[in-house]
């Protein structure tokens, strides 16, 4: 294990969505020396509520756009390190429109990174499992850090694309970079258009759940707090130029979670609808996490499913004027395409 780095001033990209809004929590319950910068676009998927109320001489909010060079060039300086969450982020939109995916998550990468570079700031790279693709399920191999690369929708390749450019930029410049893939987060704060919070939001709105396909599609759920404790041992204690897998050993397939939550919210398991299955649909992912827990001595926390779901189900419950107001129009959006 390196040295413990210790940091002062970082930047989160990407820090008043879902995971970004997690992790800038995370820090500063449990690292109080940090100050935190979050630059964000506040994009539909971004939303200030998310940090507000966090002490404001720990958190600054820059309203800004990764893809500009002028606004990097003001706000990186003074800071130790960055840490990327910011990303278009969802499979479906990036099927129905592209082009925002290739923007923020390649363009904005590049951005980001030749700013880190020129400021000779540390970097670590938020990313996914699903650059590698799928598994079969009746295949019991799962992802490590040695498995091609091999995405299937405009959102994971232009992920994969982005983890290229960070490693390019390690070998060629020398960039101080750790790469994390993770697996599929769940936890309070993520937007309704993603499966779990659409099926609990469509519960509490009297609207039926909706499975695509055979909803046999296996994800490894990890609590979103368990993703944000392995990005702070990597950021802190990775070996620069690695890539680290972050997993929990929580495979389950859709139409199991679905069950899940229809049962903890006291409803019939069969009470949702089948519709289109999603183009390109991945079968399986699974995350062999073993080098980050080996290497850093990281576990995960939550490792209980069903709790983290009710605690989820009752965050949802508790914060509706959080999620009604875009809950109509994510709605309208899947109708038009079927789903
Ligand atoms: P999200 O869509 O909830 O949030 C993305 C945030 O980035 C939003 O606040 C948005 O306003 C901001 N943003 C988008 N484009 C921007 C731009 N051009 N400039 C500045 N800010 C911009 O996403 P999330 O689910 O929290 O995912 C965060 C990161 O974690 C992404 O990089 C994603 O690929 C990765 N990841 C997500 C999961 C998952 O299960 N959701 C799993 C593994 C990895
Ligand atoms: P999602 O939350 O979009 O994450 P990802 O595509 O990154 O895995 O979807 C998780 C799984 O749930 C995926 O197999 C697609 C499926 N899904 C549904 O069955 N119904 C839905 O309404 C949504 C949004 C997703």
């Amino acid at each position: 294990m390196t040295e413990k780095l210790a940091l002062k001033n970082i930047i989160v990209t990407g820090g008043c969505g879902f995971i970004g809004s997690n992790f800038v929590r995370y820090v500063v319950r449990n690292h109080p020396e940090v100050h935190i910068t979050v630059i964000d676009a506040l994009t539909y998927a971004g939303n200030i509520e998310n940090i507000a109320g966090l002490p404001r001489d720990r958190v600054e909010f820059v309203h800004g756009n990764i893809c500009d060079e002028d606004l990097l060039n003001r706000v990186v300086p003074g800071h130790d390190a960055i840490v990327h969450y910011a990303a278009e982020s969802h499979n479906d939109n990036s099927i129905a429109n592209p082009e925002p995916f290739i923007q923020t998550n390649v363009v904005g990468t590049f951005r980001l990174i030749q700013a880190a570079r020129k400021f000779d700031v540390r970097y670590h790279h938020v990313s996914t499992d699903e650059v590698y693709g799928d598994l079969a399920l009746d295949d019991s191999a799962r992802f490590t850090e040695e498995t091609p690369y091999r995405p299937s929708s405009p959102y994971s390749s232009t992920k994969a694309s982005s983890d290229m450019l960070v490693r390019a930029w390690f070998r060629t410049y020398g960039l101080k970079m750790t790469i994390s893939n993770c697996s599929n987060n769940y936890g309070p704060y993520q937007h309704v258009e993603k499966f779990i919070p659409r099926q609990i939001t469509n519960i509490l709105e009297g609207i039926r759940p909706k499975l695509y396909g055979d909803g046999l599609n296996v994800r490894d759920w990890i609590n979103t707090e368990d993703h944000s404790s392995a990005v702070w041992a990597i950021l802190t204690q990775g070996r620069l130029g690695e890539t680290y897998l972050i997993g929990a050993d929580g495979e389950r397939d859709n139409i199991t979670v679905l069950h899940d939550i229809l049962r903890v919210m006291g409803k019939d398991e069969n009470d949702f609808d089948h519709v289109k299955d999603r183009p390109g649909h991945d079968r399986r992912y699974a995350i062999d996490s073993s080098k980050l827990r080996r290497e850093l001595g990281w576990t995960p926390a939550h490792t209980d499913f069903e709790s983290g779901l009710r605690e989820t189900i009752d965050w949802y419950r508790g914060n509706r004027q959080w999620w009604e107001p875009v809950k109509a129009a994510t709605e309208a959006r899947y109708s038009q395409q079927g789903q």
